[in-house]
């Protein structure tokens, strides 16, 4: 089975609305690939004028987080509602960054999943292990624990339009990616674990990025992976080489 592509870019706390737009027309010509789906997930701020400055592109939009109650008392949250009424259709949930400076945990990764879902978005959903689980050899464990619990509670037909996102912390922000090896392996351990709570047509439908200094130089191999569908972009969903991964295959 052949899963689509999915290069999402995660800006993180970058650019001002003016310079989003910016960046967007600037990135306009070089992110066409019809193999590919292309994803901006944007500061909450940027939202409004980059869809607009997306109008009759093929970028989708995306959110970099998202509060898990509909409305009320929580002061600086944003709810599925707004984003969707911003025109928002994916959400990254569960980054290592919320995790680490924003006490994000398994349990909040979770009530968010479901709500997403619930709100019809499409997640993607993070995941990842530090340089000393990486060591102690718990690498996979540690990862089935954090999947286990971000989909408790949410059906085989609504996990198969989730994305994962495997995001080795060390990795992050470092300049030192994983290796193709590295990445599907885990990649692989991930499907199998989807596969374990849902069967294998879930497991063969679900989408599985790599994250992790992700660049225009070794995009290609890490893509060419079987369990590799796709990659989530730091550093480089802001510049131009943005372009030459999401055209890793021409
Ligand atoms: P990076 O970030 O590509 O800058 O390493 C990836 C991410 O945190 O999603």
């Amino acid at each position: 089975m052949s899963r689509k592509k999915i290069i999402a870019g995660n800006w993180k706390m970058n650019k001002t609305p003016s310079e989003a737009v910016e960046l967007v027309n600037t990135l306009k010509p070089l992110v066409q690939n019809p193999d590919v789906d292309v994803v901006y997930c944007v500061p909450a701020i940027d939202i409004i004028p980059v869809k607009k400055a997306l109008e009759g592109s093929n970028v989708h939009l995306g959110a970099e987080n998202v509060y898990f109650e509909d409305k009320g008392a929580y002061t600086g949250e944003i709810s599925p509602a707004m984003l969707k009424d911003a025109g928002v259709e994916y959400v990254i949930i569960g980054h290592s960054e919320r995790r680490q400076y924003f006490a994000e945990t398994d349990q909040t990764v979770n009530k968010k999943l479901l709500k997403l879902l619930e709100n019809g978005f499409r997640p993607i959903v993070c995941c990842g292990e530090t340089l000393e689980q990486r060591e102690a050899g718990i690498t996979m464990d540690w990862i089935r624990m954090q999947i286990k619990i971000a989909f408790h509670g949410v059906s085989a037909e609504e996990a198969k339009g989730v994305v994962i996102a495997y995001e080795p912390i060390w990795a992050i922000g470092t300049g030192k990616t994983a290796t193709a090896a590295q990445a599907e392996e885990v990649c692989r351990g991930i499907r199998e674990t989807i596969a374990d709570l849902y069967g294998t047509d879930t497991a063969e439908a679900v989408r599985i990025q790599y994250g992790g200094s992700m660049n225009a130089g070794n995009c290609k191999e890490l893509l060419a992976q079987p369990d590799i569908d796709g990659g989530l972009i730091g550093g480089a969903a802001l510049k131009p080489d943005f372009g030459t991964i999401v055209n890793y295959n021409k």
